[in-house]
Parts: C-alpha cells; structure tokens; sequence
C-alpha cells in the first residue's frame, strides 16, 4: 500500500476504542479468556489519532502490540474493569467504538486459593453468572449527540446467515452502526487482515473487502464522519 497523507478530519472529537479480550478469574492462576488479537482495536486507535482525534483506548488482553502513537493507553482485565473504564472514558467522549471481546459469563466464585484436584472430592463444576452488556449500556445512557459504534464476529447457522444475524444484532444493541466479521475458518482472530459488513442503523450496508485492519479502520472512521456531517 502506498503511504499518503491522511485527512485531519477527526480533528477536535474526543473517541474512546475498546480493544482485546477480557479475563474472568477462576482462582489465582486460571481464567476464561478468548482469542481476541486487540489488532483491530488499536489500528482503529492508531488511525483515529493519526486523523487527528483525542483518543483513549481500552485494552484488554492483546498479544504484543505498539501502543498506538498519540493515544491514551488504559488496560484492563476483567470485563467489570472494562466496563467501569470505558463508561468513565465515554462521559465526555463524541464516540465510542467496542472493539473488545468482553466475555459474556463469568464465573460465579471465584476462589481465593488454587483450585485443587482430589481423588476423593467430586470434580469441580463451573457455574457462571451473566456480565453487564457494555455496549447496551452505552446506548442506553448515550449523551446527546454521541456516536455508539459495535463489532459482532459472527458465523451462520442453521438460524441464519453471517448478515442474518448481524442485522439483528444491530437493531438488538441500538448502536449506530456495527462492524461484522466473519470468524471460523481462521479467519479475523490475530490475522493481520480482516474483512465484513458495515451495517447502519438506518439500514445502509457496506461490504468491507479483506484488507488490513488498518484500512477496515479507515472505511469505520469515513463511516463515522459521514454519519456525523449528516445528522442535523
Ligand atoms: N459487548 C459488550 N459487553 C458485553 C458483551 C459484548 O459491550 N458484555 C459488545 C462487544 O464489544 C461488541 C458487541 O457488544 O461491540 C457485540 O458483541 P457480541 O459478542 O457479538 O454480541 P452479544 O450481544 O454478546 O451476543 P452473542 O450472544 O452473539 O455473543
Ligand atoms: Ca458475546
């Protein structure tokens, strides 16, 4: 890709990224996880801030990756961290983009010593209570003006396609638009490259052709740009 200068047209907003995945503790050692990469999250923070925007981002667990230069870098763990960090960060933000895998369960107990194996106690059993839906709640509580941005990796089923599912996403979080992916197959987790729908909440959808997450990053922030100049 040929390098060329970038547009200063996030100049003057104020956008938090969540990114990565979250951990829910077991006990000292073990945790529920998930293979987020975080690449997506920070290629949108890294652009955001290259095109001249205010950026916090919110990381969760990430493989390596460069903080993103000109970006406030905040990490969490769990998604209760998560949750307290980015609805801090989006009080006074104009958008606020959940690229996170925020664990949907966690575990009810979680205990204070290492879990041990015994031959002479059944095997344990893990019981999970549901987490807070941040990005529910960011719509819910969305301030004046504020743009709410989802991600959903999606497979199809036998309820549905990829798209079926995505649009029902949208229309269930309230968001103003929602970045779906692909997933199985190897595909979107820690590659390099990424590629999907844009869906509108008023209807509008944008294939997104497999390109670098950076350049998925560039089409979001043409997206949110647009949806902004737009509105009256
Ligand atoms: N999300 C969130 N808080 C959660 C779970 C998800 O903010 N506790 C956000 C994700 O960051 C993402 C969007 O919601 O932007 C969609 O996540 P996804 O897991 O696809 O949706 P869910 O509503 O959790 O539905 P599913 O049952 O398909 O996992
Ligand atoms: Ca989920």
């Amino acid at each position: 890709e040929v390098p060329r200068a970038l547009p200063r047209d996030l100049e003057g907003l104020r956008i938090v990224v969540s990114a990565g995945g979250t951990r829910e503790p077991l006990d000292p050692v073990r945790y529920l996880g998930n293979r987020s990469s975080g690449k997506q999250g920070f290629a949108l923070a890294r652009v955001a801030a290259q095109r001249g925007a205010e950026v916090r981002l919110v990381a969760g667990h990430t493989v390596a990756l460069p903080p993103p230069a000109g970006a406030v870098l905040e990490r969490v763990s769990t998604a209760e961290e998560m949750r307290k960090a980015v609805r801090a960060a989006a009080a006074d933000a104009d958008v606020v983009v959940m690229a996170a895998a925020v664990a949907d369960f966690r575990p009810a107990d979680r205990a204070e010593h290492k879990i041990k194996k015994s031959d002479d106690s059944p095997d344990p059993v893990i019981t999970l209570d549901r987490n807070a839906d941040i990005l529910a709640e960011l719509v819910r509580e969305r301030r004046p003006g504020q743009t709410v941005v989802g991600f959903a990796a999606e497979t199809g089923d036998e309820q549905g396609s990829v798209l079926d599912h995505a649009r029902a996403k949208l229309r269930r979080k309230g968001a103003d638009l929602l970045v779906v992916n692909a997933v199985g197959d190897g595909k979107a987790f820690g590659t390099e490259d990424n590629s999907g729908w844009l869906l509108a909440a008023d209807g509008a959808e944008e294939a997104i052709p497999l390109g670098a997450k950076a350049r998925l990053a560039a089409t979001l922030w043409d997206a949110v740009t647009a949806l902004r100049d737009r509105r009256p």
